[in-house]
């Protein structure tokens, strides 16, 4: 591993570091959603936390345009694979460009750069005996005549027997074969059985003593512990390894390089995916006088970094660095993967709406540094999966970046401006409560650089509760009503101006977009770690406050989610047993509800006699009451039900009613609400309030069906 110039890890770096920053070069052949964007948005955080102390840091992307997926989608699509991968790359370019996405250089792997690049790296590899020429029998679709790339024979993974895996990786354990390994497999293209035919392959010697020594040193420096034991258990025991040769050719009819020498094969997409990163940065080195093969070549001071989801770690641990070690390039500094994201607890679904992509939140008009943020508060320096959770999305953006950070300035900027000409009291700018905020940043920018994203931010809101006890101690809307108190009120504003410019510091990796609006507000330069110590001053006016964030609203989620609702339900959605009598909340577009049902339609609703065993109000909500209820099951369940308004808890204890047992399970900001009470209430529930929960006749008893 070649050694950074100063080591982050072990102090403070000292004097410009550079630093060249890569994520994952997303395919050609889709949309870009959420999940991807974690990994875009947690690099850029890092990328832009590295400008802001002055190194010299560029951060490069392309798209992966190469293999079988771009070939055969384009066939599909009537056009050729270069049309495809151009219309793609401006979709992707758009939707990183509307997430604040701070590329130096987005390219494409299909590139002059690219091809040399790769021929070159290969051409070193071949020399140095670590390329293979070997004759294998590989998955061959008979009705389609083509071999079969990884991902188009799925089958049981040979490791640990899951179903339903690619032929190149598995997805559960983690493993890397060949698609001929995979137990009882299928071709995904034409969905016939496979069958072996046998055809010339170059590998690289990954098998080679010299990889394996190579690799069992260079794991010594991955940051992250559960990605060394990865490594290490691939690597098996010393003297012992496992690794296998990596096919890296593929044949004709393939989107690609052809390799030279070799007419009718080519390299495999994963063997240039990687060579792109550097394409894309000698692209830029070119551009802007970059000495390339100073920053890239063995020996280099310079740090490489890059950012992966967990499920490319072996090709970025294995496969690359030992690319790179032994065709004359320096190797990775480190290789940070991060976690998988699901949505409101699960894999991201087309039916249920969750499978979003940015286009969707670009034409729904959500702001993309809402999401930003949200992201960064989950994140940290680990490869554990991460969840977006709307309820809390929207009380994390609400109640922290609105109500702790924005209302600081909406509070007070309005009588700097108006009373005080929007000049700060300079004496102000060393109250005890900006020396704490002064202090706090260094640590913030530490956790950026360390990864613990949510740390940083949770230290943020901690010195905006800060200052929100004083504001709210000495009330400017007070002091502001009596002329005697001119100079009290010039310094909560001034404190709280500052500390607002000091928070926005706290926020920038995170907020570019935001921070820059603030910085035309308070009229001063881009801000960096070292104006920590920059105060606002009087010889500087602020401008007129303008409106810098709104709030999320439920209907905007609503609305995200019924954009990426693929086919639409059937069935209304369920309405979370939260309000018993009102219709579930239509999507837009959902079908209109018929006049009539089918007697078939009714019996998919599994009605119930349920017993309300216990009863309370829900803290944080004026609508709830959570009910446990007996369902003559073995465990009670446990709804949220909108009838605040009609009872007291103590009333209902011990009643019976009818219950919906069948609606899934709904998560809410509270809990986990399992079911829905029934009740009855006016068409208009406001000129007629009133809600009155069914009662079975006496004799009934918990668990019995209602028909
Ligand atoms: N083309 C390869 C990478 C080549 S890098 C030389 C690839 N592309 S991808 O489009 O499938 O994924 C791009 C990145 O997004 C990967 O790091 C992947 O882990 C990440 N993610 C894709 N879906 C994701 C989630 N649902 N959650 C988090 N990250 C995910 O892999
Ligand atoms: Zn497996």
């Amino acid at each position: 591993m070649s050694a950074p110039a100063t080591d982050p890890s072990r102090g403070v770096p000292s004097g410009r570091r550079q630093i060249l920053v890569t994520s994952a070069l997303p395919y050609a052949n889709g949309q870009i959603h959420l999940g991807h964007l974690v990994e875009y948005i947690q690099t850029d955080i890092w990328a832009r936390t590295l400008r802001m102390h002055g190194h010299e840091v560029y951060y490069v992307g392309a798209d992966d345009t190469h293999g079988t997926p771009v070939m055969l989608r384009a066939e599909k699509e009537g056009i050729t694979p270069k049309a495809l991968i151009e219309r793609v790359w401006q979709e992707h370019k758009r939707d990183f460009d509307h997430f604040g996405i701070s590329f130096d250089n987005y390219y494409t792997t299909d590139s002059d750069e690219n091809r040399v690049l790769a021929e070159s790296v290969y051409g070193a590899l071949k020399d140095a005996g670590l390329i293979d020429a070997r004759e294998i029998e590989q998955a061959y679709d008979p009705v389609r005549e083509m071999f079969l790339p990884d991902r188009f024979v799925k089958g049981e993974c040979p490791k640990c027997g899951a179903k339903d895996q690619y032929g190149d990786s598995c997805e559960v354990c983690g493993a890397a074969y060949q698609p001929i390994d995979l137990v009882n497999p299928y071709s995904v293209v034409s969905g016939a059985t496979p069958v072996r035919k046998a055809s010339t392959h170059y590998f690289f010697r990954l098998s080679d003593p010299r990889c394996e020594r190579f690799l069992r040193e260079w794991v010594g420096g991955l940051a992250q512990p559960e990605a060394a034991n990865k490594m290490r258990e691939w690597l098996g025991d010393d003297g012992d390894a496992k690794l296998a040769d990596w096919d890296i050719s593929r044949d004709a009819p393939y989107f690609g390089f052809e390799i030279p020498g070799a007419p009718g094969k080519y390299f495999y997409v994963w063997l240039d995916a990687p060579v792109g990163y550097y394409a894309s940065f000698k692209h830029l080195a070119a551009q802007r006088g970059i000495d390339f093969d100073a920053w890239v070549r063995k020996g280099s001071s310079a740090e490489q970094y890059h950012f992966i989801g967990k499920d490319i770690l072996y090709f970025h641990t294995l496969f690359w660095p030992a690319m790179l070690e032994f065709s004359g390039y320096r190797t990775p500094t480190n290789v940070f993967a991060h976690g998988f994201l699901t949505v409101d607890g699960a894999k991201m679904s087309k039916s249920r709406g969750t499978f979003i992509t940015a286009q969707s939140m670009i034409e729904t008009g959500l702001n993309p540094e809402w999401l930003r943020y949200y992201f960064a508060a989950r994140l940290n320096s680990t490869m554990e999966d991460l969840d977006l959770n709307f309820d809390d999305f929207q009380a994390r953006v609400n109640s922290d970046l609105i109500g702790k950070y924005i209302n600081i300035a909406s509070r007070t900027a309005g009588f700097l401006f108006k009373r005080f000409d929007g000049r700060v009291q300079d004496s102000a700018m060393n109250h005890p409560l900006l020396v704490s905020l002064r202090a706090g940043i260094p640590q913030i920018a530490a956790f950026y650089e360390a990864r613990e994203y949510n740390r940083a931010l949770r230290l943020t809101m901690e010195l905006a509760d800060l200052v929100n006890v004083y504001i709210d101690h000495a009330k400017p809307w007070d002091q502001a009503k009596d002329a005697a108190n001119a100079v009290a009120l010039h310094e909560t504003c001034s404190v709280s101006l500052e500390a607002f410019r000091l928070l926005t510091l706290a926020l920038k990796p995170v907020l570019p977009a935001l921070a820059k609006a603030v910085e035309g507000f308070l009229g001063i330069a881009p801000l960096q770690w070292a104006d920590v110590s920059v105060p606002l001053n009087s010889a500087q006016p602020v401008n007129a406050y303008k409106h810098l964030m709104t709030r999320v609203e439920q209907k905007q989620i609503d609305a995200l989610l019924a954009a990426n609702r693929e086919s639409l339900q059937s069935t209304a959605a369920p309405a979370a047993g939260a309000a018993p009598a009102k219709p579930a909340s239509a999507a837009p577009g959902a079908p209109a509800t018929p006049d009539t049902i089918s007697i078939d339609d009714f019996a998919k609703v599994d009605l119930r006699i349920a017993k309300i065993v216990a009863c309370r109000a829900v803290e944080g909500s004026d609508k709830l009451l959570q009910l446990t209820l007996d369902v003559g099951e073995e465990k009670t369940r446990n709804v949220f039900s909108g009838i605040k308004s009609a009872y007291q808890p103590e009333q209902l204890v011990g009643k019976l009613t009818v219950m919906v047992a069948n609606l899934a399970p709904r998560k809410m900001k509270f809990g986990l609400s399992e079911g829905m009470v029934l009740a009855a209430s006016a068409a208009d529930e406001k000129t007629e309030p009133g809600l009155y929960v069914l009662e079975p006749d006496s004799g009934a008893t918990p668990g019995m069906r209602v028909k």
